[in-house]
């Protein structure tokens, strides 16, 4: 088993410190346990009544369900159930110490439920194409109790692999999807993977955006020298 790195480094307490600093960060304090509950017990319900539906890749006129490369199953959040607000409120906060603190210029956010059954996993990926400057920071808040973490039987897998590069054969870090837990990302930098789990995995992911007011498409567009940076 991994020994706890996160929770052994110090700097790693302090989470913007360390997103500064390596462009990821895990933190263990920014949503309170019980809403954290409140939120699994929604998606649990969300999943039996099978609302939650198998999720694509890429965009619009590019979208496909590919099962090579994710598994899982999702709902977009919205502010009409009180937990779901409550996390988006926080999550509102978030937004602002990151602008306060690395000046991102973050201007929305989109998240939705996952949920991970046994045998599903996600390839490794990056949230954005670089320069796209689409999804900016990638967030995602872990809801499974006593999720297990040793060898053999007694790992329900489904951890997040966080790698330096796309081809680097060991991950920097894997992170249990325990109730709690908070990973933070830079979207176009940190490639990243979700193992097999082996029981269901539930989470939300999401991510902020910078303000496209300028429409999507327009932010793809080759900066040409001498004109201004979008
Ligand atoms: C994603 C993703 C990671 C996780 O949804 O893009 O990479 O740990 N999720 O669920
Ligand atoms: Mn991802």
């Amino acid at each position: 088993m991994l020994s706890d790195p996160v929770r052994t480094d110090p700097v790693r307490w302090n989470w913007l410190a360390a997103l500064a600093d390596t462009g990821w960060a895990v933190a263990y304090d920014v949503v309170p346990l019980q809403l954290a509950r409140d939120l699994l017990a929604e998606a649990q319900q969300l999943h039996g009544e099978k609302m939650l539906t198998i999720a694509g890749v890429g965009r619009a006129d590019d979208y496909q369900q590919d099962r090579s490369i994710r598994r899982d199953k999702i709902r977009w959040l919205n502010a009409r159930s009180t937990p779901q607000a409550a996390y988006l409120d926080i999550m509102e906060t978030v937004r602002l110490a990151v602008n306060r603190a690395l000046f991102m210029g973050l201007f929305s956010y989109e998240s939705h439920y996952a949920v991970y059954e046994p045998g599903a996993f996600y390839a490794r990926h990056r949230d954005a194409f670089k320069g796209a400057r689409n999804r900016v920071l990638s967030t995602v808040f872990y809801l499974n109790e006593d999720w297990k973490t040793g060898e053999g039987d007694l790992d329900d897998g489904g951890a997040l692999a966080i790698f330096s590069d796309d081809e680097a054969l060991v991950p920097i870090i894997m992170v249990p999807p325990e109730m709690g837990t908070l990973a933070l990302f830079l979207s176009e930098d940190i490639p990243h993977e979700v193992l097999s789990a082996r029981r269901d995995r539930y989470s939300i992911a999401g991510w902020f955006r910078v303000n496209d007011r300028l429409g999507a498409p327009s932010l793809q567009a080759p900066v040409l020298p001498g004109t201004l940076p979008l």
